[in-house]
């Protein structure tokens, strides 16, 4: 049965990521001048999913106006708060249980960017009648991850949360494919030293008790966009996949651009943006509604009515909404 319903994250508080986050829901910062979440929920689209049902913290509003009930995208979307607080992302899933009935389901961490389709991933799990499919991607670190343990066979045999010496160079990614029985599994584990109900726990339920599990590495680039740098990075990548006219710029409606501008694509400029007097990308996003005055930037992510006057060169920089820059 092709899988058509996904729980998304949306909450959790990003502390890595302050100060961008102290007063943005991280899934709402712009990666090529759309929130982070738009690109889950296109992928999650392009695979056949209809019903998303995304996790949010209880006092959370933003997120809800930006999404919307889904008909942007012809799908419906949902809310939930994950009752009893944080207590790990196995817990979300389980709080989304009606949700999902007795469909297959995606599980998916909305801060994992990737550029590849999904479909593949669907396919396998669908074809191959998987109760679990994990996604992998090869990775230069990690120990920061879920990490499979392959045996000397190449068979799956456990996957470990964020292990000191990690058994192979995968990481799980954010991104996970689930038949019903999951929660049969989750009223089987325990919180894990940290205090959490965690994904791995789940997996090696499955791998003890004869479910079958799949798992298929991702082609193409896949980053959980933790850090700042890791948004530049999707900034660019994003970006990269992106369809431009020759001039590499996407520009939205009622620009201004003045004397002495310098575009260097790609580039995508939002709605009512005035640029004066500078030299823009590559790889730059400026949200809508920003002034740009005697700068040079490049590989930056600008947020929305953002003013920078002022004769500076910004090099990887991420500059919030609101702020100004002047002198
Ligand atoms: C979570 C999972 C981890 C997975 C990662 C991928 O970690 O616990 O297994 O590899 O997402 O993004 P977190 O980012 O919550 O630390």
């Amino acid at each position: 049965m092709p899988i058509t319903k996904a729980i998304l994250t949306g909450g959790g508080r990003a502390t890595r990521l302050r100060p961008i986050t102290t007063n943005l829901n991280k899934h709402l910062i712009p990666l090529a001048n759309k929130p982070m979440i738009f690109h889950a929920i296109e992928k999650a689209v392009e695979a056949g999913i209809t019903d998303i049902f995304i996790n949010v913290n209880p006092e959370e509003t933003e997120l809800q106006k930006v999404v919307g009930d889904g008909s942007r995208w012809g799908i419906r979307v949902q809310f939930f708060v994950q009752k009893g607080g944080p207590q790990g992302i196995a817990h979300v899933v389980k709080c989304a249980e009606k949700f999902v009935g007795n469909d297959p389901f995606m599980f998916y961490l909305s801060d994992n960017i990737i550029l590849a389709s999904l479909k593949p991933l669907f396919k396998k799990f669908d074809e191959e009648n998987l109760d679990c499919l994990i996604a992998l991607s090869k990775v230069p670190d990690p120990e920061r991850f879920g990490v499979p343990h392959f045996n000397q066979n190449g068979k799956l045999v456990e996957v470990l949360e964020k292990p000191e010496n990690p058994p192979s160079d995968f990481a799980v990614t954010g991104i996970y494919l689930f038949s019903p029985n999951y929660f049969k599994a989750f009223g089987t584990i325990e919180k894990s030293a940290r205090g959490e109900y965690e994904i791995p726990s789940i997996f090696n339920y499955f791998l003890q008790n004869g479910y079958t599990i799949g798992y298929e590495e991702i082609t193409g680039w896949w980053k959980d966009t933790g850090k700042p740098d890791d948004l530049i990075l999707a900034n660019k990548l994003l970006m990269d996949t992106m369809q431009f006219d020759s001039t590499k710029t996407h520009i939205g409606a009622g620009i201004t651009i003045g004397n002495d501008v310098k575009l260097i694509g790609p580039v995508i400029i939002g709605d009512n943006c005035v640029l004066e007097n500078c030299s823009v990308g590559p790889y730059v996003s400026i949200g809508a509604g920003s002034k740009i005055n005697g700068v040079a930037i490049t590989n930056s992510i600008i947020f929305e009515n953002t003013t920078v006057s002022s004769p500076l060169v910004i090099e990887r920089g991420i500059i919030g909404s609101n702020a100004s820059i002047i002198g």
